[in-house]
């Protein structure tokens, strides 16, 4: 990987830092329901409030589409960021840009925080636009990146604009970065990917990918089912994409050349629809009933993957193995987390977690702070899987 500068390499006392953040957090009803993100951005904010940089943050949130919407205002993200900041004040600037941006930004002191509204209220953030890039440039002495999970997009805030400022990583950008680099840039083998969700269609990249880098490819959730069903395996009216069926096929003839071994469900919950509190049954695949679907992983295919995973070192874990946020079919995903969480604890394995639900997976399962790491990130985490370029981090080494 090449180079990018880090957060102690930038003078910023008495500066203003431009610091790119994702605060594209999920909300209810005007809530944060999980504030991960959030939580995982004080390192440095409060480093570089230490130093005496005036810390000016950018982000986006949610796809507004290049116009105001209530719903989409940061402004009820100014709360629950001074929270996670121990009660600091957090300023908000109406505008990400212009004068009302200027005025919230010259009124900060050393060691001040201020938020600017969405920086997708203008369609200039979307299309990378260097007006615009230029525009939040005129704001800050420095730019800092620690928003890895949205490095997969080349916008405005996070390709154009890095080119204009001295740079740096933030402290999440530079930890994210360096646990994936640890779990498949040179890994200790044998390497394990768990990869689960619902479509093959969604995750064909990265399994194309993964079979070429990881020993085992443990496949779980409703992908599975189309790849048993492409090895002949009726699987009842469980979740299938019918026309995956060849590519399944060809993905079981990659996995082969490459020496990788594709492990699927044996047994499976089952249940005759999708909802919480539903009866259900444990069969063994192959002998799911015509009017039941496959909802989790049974307890003998938990016990295969827990025993494979004994032998590996490196674990890439992404997406769950069954419908877990309809108890009771989080079980298969709750004991094989636990179980990973054991084998991290002894020692015995690395293993890195994210992507999509991946993280209120985790959550949900109680290990979030008990793997070796859990990405904030959801589409930056399958395209840096896919082995893609991620056009954020490469502006900062450039
Ligand atoms: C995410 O939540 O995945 C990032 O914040 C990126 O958001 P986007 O998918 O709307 O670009
Ligand atoms: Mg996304």
């Amino acid at each position: 990987m090449a180079a990018y500068k880090t957060l102690d390499q930038l003078e910023v006392a008495g500066k203003r830092v431009l610091v790119r953040v994702d605060l594209n957090v999920p909300m209810q009803d005007g809530k944060v329901t999980d504030a991960t993100r959030i939580e995982r951005l004080v390192p440095t904010i409060e480093a570089l409030v230490k130093a005496g940089g005036r810390v000016v943050l950018l982000s986006h949130f949610g796809r507004p589409k290049g116009k105001p919407t209530p719903e989409a205002s940061l402004r009820q993200l100014v709360a629950p960021l001074s929270a996670a900041l121990g009660g600091r004040t957090v300023a908000f600037a109406e505008d990400c840009i212009g004068p009302a941006a200027e005025k919230v930004v010259a009124d900060l002191r050393d060691g001040d925080v201020a938020l600017l509204e969405n920086l997708r209220f203008h369609p200039g953030e979307e299309i990378n636009d260097p007006g615009f890039a230029s525009a939040l440039a005129k704001l800050g002495d420095f730019y800092v990146n620690d928003a890895f999970s949205a490095a997969h997009r080349a916008h405005a805030s996070t390709e154009a604009l890095a080119h204009l400022l001295p740079n740096a990583a933030g402290l999440l950008m530079q930890a994210e970065l360096e646990a994936l680099s640890a779990a498949l840039e040179k890994p200790e083998r044998p390497v394990a990917a768990i990869v689960g969700g619902s479509k093959v269609s969604t995750k064909l990249d990265l399994l194309n990918s993964l079979v070429s880098k990881v020993d085992l490819l443990i496949i779980g959730g409703a992908m599975a089912n189309t790849m048993l069903l492409a090895q002949g395996v009726e699987v009842g009216k469980s979740l299938v994409e019918r026309d995956m069926l060849e590519t399944a096929q060809a993905l079981f003839g990659a996995a082969r050349k490459a020496g990788c071994t594709i492990v699927l469900p044996e047994d499976a919950v089952v249940a005759a629809k999708l909802a919480v509190g539903q009866d259900t049954t444990t069969v063994p695949i192959g002998q799911v009933p015509a009017d039941q679907m496959i909802l989790d992983a049974g307890p003998k295919t938990v016990a295969t993957i827990v025993a494979k995973l004994e032998g590996a070192k490196t674990l890439v874990w992404n997406g769950p193995v069954g419908a877990f946020e309809f108890p009771p079919f989080d079980a298969g995903t709750n004991a094989i987390a636990r179980e990973v969480a054991r084998l991290v604890a002894a020692r015995k394995l690395l293993a890195v977690a994210g992507g999509g639900d991946t993280v209120s997976a985790m959550s949900h399962a109680g290990v979030i702070d008990k793997l070796s790491y859990v990405s904030t990130a959801g589409g930056a985490f399958l395209e840096w899987l896919e082995g893609r370029e991620l056009p954020g981090v490469k502006a900062l080494t450039a």
